[in-house]
């Protein structure tokens, strides 16, 4: 059957397509339904099935005799180091860190914080918690310490696992300050922390709070697979909305295990036994869905990869892993592979590697310009993939299913919708509009198993944020179009979120974070374009009235504030003192015009615009900063 055969059969009979992709899961009691309506427009999946996502990912290869398989290859240039975990290696240390925690007083329905750069043992404390039926919420190396107190207070976990340092380029990362800032920031106190403490930078724990990742490990009883119910929460994981305040994407369990095992050959093309590769991080959902357990419920090997695309130690060094490890489907955001082509134009480094191995390329995150994708395309004779989700969704809403038929590639469309989603174009009154309009992109309810079914601790926040706007569907945040052969074109965000080197970033949280310096009156941040990260956050401010501080420091101080109460990950260097902020008469501030002026662009004067003058003033204001040149 192909893609179109396949659509068809998902949106004829939904129930069954699902249940059928359900036998491929290991239940301890198998659904006797998919899907449950009866709290519509909120949805349940396999609510009736028991199950555990460690014993899918991990304990059944080892039963069906793949024991001495490679499930994770660590690859550490950074580091200069390399490891291969075997399935039966890692079901004995995932079952001895459960085993640990349990001794330590965590069961099912706990929370525990994970705050890990990307070595194996991420993996291993992700499924430690998973063998428990114990909630994790991996926090992203790059955040500072007030983003991690913000997830402590919202997920109040029992426990937090950390590592003693992350390692970038140049430097080495202590986590245990900001660990420590946390905590003290924090209103609430975890029980225990359990520390990997690694040889580039030892931390030094603290007697009552702390224990050591390995002593945990060896004195403990090994833990069994706890069976949990199919709406039970996998874990949490925060990303940006509108506020500074992070939204708790909660992912249930059954549906989750259902809808990744399904994309592994439907849409990444790869069998059980192959060598399966995403260049993102475990903080991230990339990380999570096909870093962790997409791969591992496969029965893949999965590639943990700790360095950078480029200068660890060039930008061969992809091609250096997938002919090394025998990759088969490479995933990473288009921003890095804008970095590699930066460094290697015409694509040399490509030349000195072996490439046969690698069958195709999937990108997301970001929109994926064409550029990039043509240059890949050109320099790696491979087909390439975007492919959009978010996430919320956990897996793919838009994308070319290679493992079905690989359909023609249109450069800048992420393809065509995935089983499970009915995606429309609505106008602003909810109605769909006709192929090859610009609207909002909404999915129509239900969205599919896996995705998430509310928001930790934040009922109304999810209604509110994704079921108000659009009676009847899931407002994405996207806008865009679908053309005539049913491709999508994503186009912008309708909201505040920006997206630096694939990286989802809320300006209205670093507007939050700006307003908070005592000079400051005022402020927009707005997102412009970027070479490299694709788009990078610049900031307006406005100082107090009598303020004296002269207008560098204010602008240092405000760089130097972001950076340190959200983290370099955002990579806010871009700021700018100006009078007045462009607005309309009834005081919106006009965020979208001003980065059309930042990127160049042509652009509408707004018929509400209070003062058009100030629009000259924003232009004269970034010029310095390399901005609204042309
Ligand atoms: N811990 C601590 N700091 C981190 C970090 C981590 N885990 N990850 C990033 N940072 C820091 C970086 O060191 C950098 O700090 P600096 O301002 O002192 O240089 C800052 O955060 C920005 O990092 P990054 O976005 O990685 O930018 P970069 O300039 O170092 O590298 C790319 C640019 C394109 C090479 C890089 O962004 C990249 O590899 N992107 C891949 C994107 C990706 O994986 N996206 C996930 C979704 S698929
Ligand atoms: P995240 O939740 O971090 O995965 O970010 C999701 C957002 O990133 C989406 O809502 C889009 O705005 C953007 N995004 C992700 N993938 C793509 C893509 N392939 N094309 C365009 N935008 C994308």
């Amino acid at each position: 059957m192909g893609y179109r055969d396949i659509y068809q059969s998902w949106q004829d009979d939904p129930e069954a397509f699902w249940m059928n992709a359900a036998r491929a899961i290991d239940w301890d009691r198998a659904p006797t339904k998919a899907l449950f309506d009866d709290r519509a427009p909120l949805y349940e999946w396999f609510r009736d099935a028991r199950v555990n996502t460690c014993y899918n990912a991990v304990d059944r290869h080892v039963e069906a005799g793949h024991g001495d398989r490679v499930a994770i290859i660590h690859d550490s240039p950074i580091t200069g180091t390399k490891a291969k975990i075997t399935y039966a290696e890692l079901q004995s240390r995932v079952a001895a860190l459960a085993g640990g925690l349990k001794a330590k007083g965590i069961t099912k329905g706990d929370r525990v914080l994970i705050y890990m750069p990307m070595v194996p043992e991420a993996l291993v404390a992700m499924l430690a918690c998973a063998r428990l039926g114990a909630i994790h919420s991996v926090v992203f190396g790059g955040f500072a310490a007030n983003e991690l107190a913000v997830r402590i207070d919202d997920a109040t976990p029992k426990a937090i696992i950390a590592a003693s340092c992350g390692i970038e380029p140049g430097r080495v990362v202590p986590y245990m300050p900001l660990l420590d800032g946390a905590l003290e920031m924090a209103r609430h106190k975890p029980e225990v922390c359990v520390i990997l403490q690694r040889e580039q930078e030892r931390a030094e724990l603290t007697e009552r709070r702390d224990v050591d990742w390995h002593e945990l490990q060896e004195g403990a009883t090994p833990a069994d697979c706890v069976p949990v119910e199919g709406t039970h929460p996998a874990y949490i994981l925060y990303t940006s909305g509108t506020t500074g305040a992070p939204k708790g994407v909660v992912r249930p369990t059954a549906g989750h295990l259902v809808a990744l095992n399904w994309t592994m050959k439907n849409i990444y093309n790869v069998d059980p036994g192959d060598v399966f590769w995403a260049a993102s991080d475990v903080g991230w959902v990339v990380g999570h869905s096909y870093i962790c357990y997409a791969p591992l419920i496969h029965g893949n090997t999965t590639v943990v990869f700790e360095g950078k695309p480029v200068g660890t130690p060039d930008a061969g060094t992809f091609w250096r892993v997938i002919e090394e490890h025998g990759v088969r489907s490479f995933f990473t955001a288009p921003t890095a592979f804008r970095a590699v082509k930066r460094e290697d134009p015409d694509g040399d480094l490509i030349k000195e590697y072996d490439l046969s191995c690698l069958e195709q390329i999937y990108l997301a995150g970001e929109r994926a310009d064409p550029d990039t994708i043509e240059w890949m395309q050109d320099k790696l004779g491979k087909p390439v993939y975007d492919h959009w989700w978010q996430t919320e969704t956990g897996f793919t809403i838009v994308g070319n299913p290679a493992g079905i038929e690989a359909l023609p590639v249109k450069v800048g469309s992420p393809t065509v919708a995935m089983p499970g989603y009915d995606v429309r174009i609505l106008d602003e009154g909810g109605q769909p509009l006709p192929a090859g309009e610009l609207g909002a992109i909404a999915v129509k309810l239900p969205l599919p198993p896996g995705t998430l079914p509310t928001l930790w601790n934040a009922e109304e926040r999810f209604r509110k944020s994704y079921l108000e706007t659009f009676p009847g569907y899931y407002e994405t945040g996207d806008a865009g179009l679908i053309d005539e052969d049913g491709y999508l074109y994503v186009m912008a965000r309708t909201d505040d979120v920006i997206n630096v080197a694939g990286h989802r970033l809320s300006t209205g949280g670093m507007e939050e974070i700006l307003a908070s310096h005592r000079d400051v009156a005022e402020c927009a941040v707005i997102g412009v374009k970027d070479a490299v990260k694709g788009q990078v956050p610049m900031g307006f401010v406005c100082l107090n009235k009598g303020s004296d501080t002269p207008e560098a420091q204010v602008v240092e101080e405000c760089i130097a504030l972001v950076r340190a109460r959200l983290g370099p990950v955002a990579a806010f260097k871009l700021c700018a003192v100006v009078d007045r902020l462009p607005k309309t008469r009834s005081g919106k501030i006009l965020r979208a015009t001003m980065a059309k002026i930042a990127d160049g662009e042509e652009f509408k004067l707004p018929a509400t615009i209070d003062d058009p003058a100030i629009l000259d003033e924003i232009a004269a204001a970034v010029k310095p900063l390399g901005y609204a040149t042309t």
